[in-house]
């Protein structure tokens, strides 16, 4: 008898947990009103980021869960989404089911946004596009993010000047880029090409290195058995492209750098290139700023309180070079300062 009491007593207490169960997780989150004003204490967030390709990308994804973290009053949801763009769409699915209030994409390819930005729009999620643009949809509250073209445009600018400043007659450019379809990819290399043809530049080849050091490597290695003795330039769409370009010199007895036969540059501009920089192995390279979480926090910061926000935000962002001979180059009618890497530049750098 004492044993069925005990039963029906434990089965009564697991039917009043589970009815406040049902009743707490129907009361709050499931009423998302999309209108940027959060009711709980938390602001729910999903980001889902590109990859883990680069350190670039390190730097990005350590600053994003910094500033989206539980004593800043978030709540993240983070995906890497490997550089699949498939997985990036069903990770911003996803958080559409969880109800987030904000979701933040880095989008790994410009293009095949605007079925999703429809369905986000539609659970009246406000979406923050940070760093690679989205060129097929517009249904995004704001993107913070790089000026890529500008980037390509300013080595041009600056490979122009040093060649003139260094009397080096021809340019002869070969181009690592980074992976395909990425606005980061697409402004580098329309920027870069601007100015190799104004300058009357060949660019010999331009291939994929999917912004990795072993891509990087191997695009290199093939380079130096298909055009030995015929380049003098390398572009490396970004810092980990330049570390695999320069392993792959190294091994095929190619100099490069200040002392070097080939000039090489990099997209970027981390602590270990700014380093390599000073160190005269790599002539110069433009950074793209990897910080722009604390600025998609000022965003998000904005809409809760109902304010407006800008469309479109620029990062700021610098050009670095070991020699101190190409002082400033103009892009667009604007002049921009070549900073020549010291010991204190180099102590300075944020990432
Ligand atoms: O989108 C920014 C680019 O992506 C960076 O240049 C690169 O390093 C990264 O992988």
């Amino acid at each position: 008898m004492k044993t069925k009491i005990k039963r029906l007593a434990a089965l009564l207490l697991a039917l009043t947990m589970l009815f406040t169960l049902v009743a707490c997780s129907s009361g709050g989150d499931d009423t998302n009103s999309g209108d940027n004003t959060n009711s709980g204490d938390t602001i729910k967030v999903g980001f889902a980021q590109v990859g883990h390709e680069s350190d670039w990308r390190t730097a990005s994804t350590k600053s994003a869960q910094s500033t989206f973290s539980a004593e800043n009053g978030y709540e993240l949801s983070f995906v890497d989404c490997d550089n699949n763009t498939a997985r990036q769409l069903e990770a911003v699915r996803n958080f559409i089911q969880q109800k987030m209030d904000y979701i933040i994409i880095d989008p790994i390819a410009d293009t095949g946004w605007d079925t999703v930005l429809t369905e986000c729009e539609d659970a009246k999620i406000p979406v923050v596009v940070i760093d690679r643009n989205i060129t097929d949809s517009d249904k995004y509250v704001s993107w913070v993010g790089s000026d890529f073209k500008t980037e390509g445009l300013a080595c041009g600018e600056w490979l122009a000047a040093y060649a003139k400043a260094k009397g080096i007659s021809e340019v002869k450019p070969l181009v690592i880029e980074g992976s395909t379809g990425a606005s980061a990819t697409n402004g580098r290399t329309e920027g870069f090409k601007e100015i190799a043809d104004r300058e009357g530049w060949t660019i010999i080849d331009s291939q994929n290195g999917d912004f990795t050091e072993d891509g990087g490597q191997e695009v290199m290695e093939s380079y130096c058995q298909s055009y030995k003795g015929q380049f003098n330039v390398v572009i490396c769409q970004n810092d980990n492209e330049a570390y695999g370009a320069m392993t792959a010199m190294d091994n095929a007895g190619v100099t490069y750098g200040v002392d070097g036969d080939v000039i090489i540059v990099s997209f970027d501009s981390n602590k270990r290139a700014v380093e390599l920089v000073k160190d005269g192995k790599l002539n110069a390279t433009f950074e793209c700023n990897p910080l722009a979480a604390p600025t998609v926090d000022e965003v998000i910061k904005k809409l809760e309180k109902g304010e407006s926000v800008e469309k479109e935000i620029y990062m700021k962002e610098s050009w670095l070079a070991n020699e101190d001979i190409v002082p400033s180059i103009t892009i667009n009618g604007t002049t921009h300062e070549i900073i020549h890497v010291t010991d204190e530049v180099l102590a300075n750098r944020a990432y």
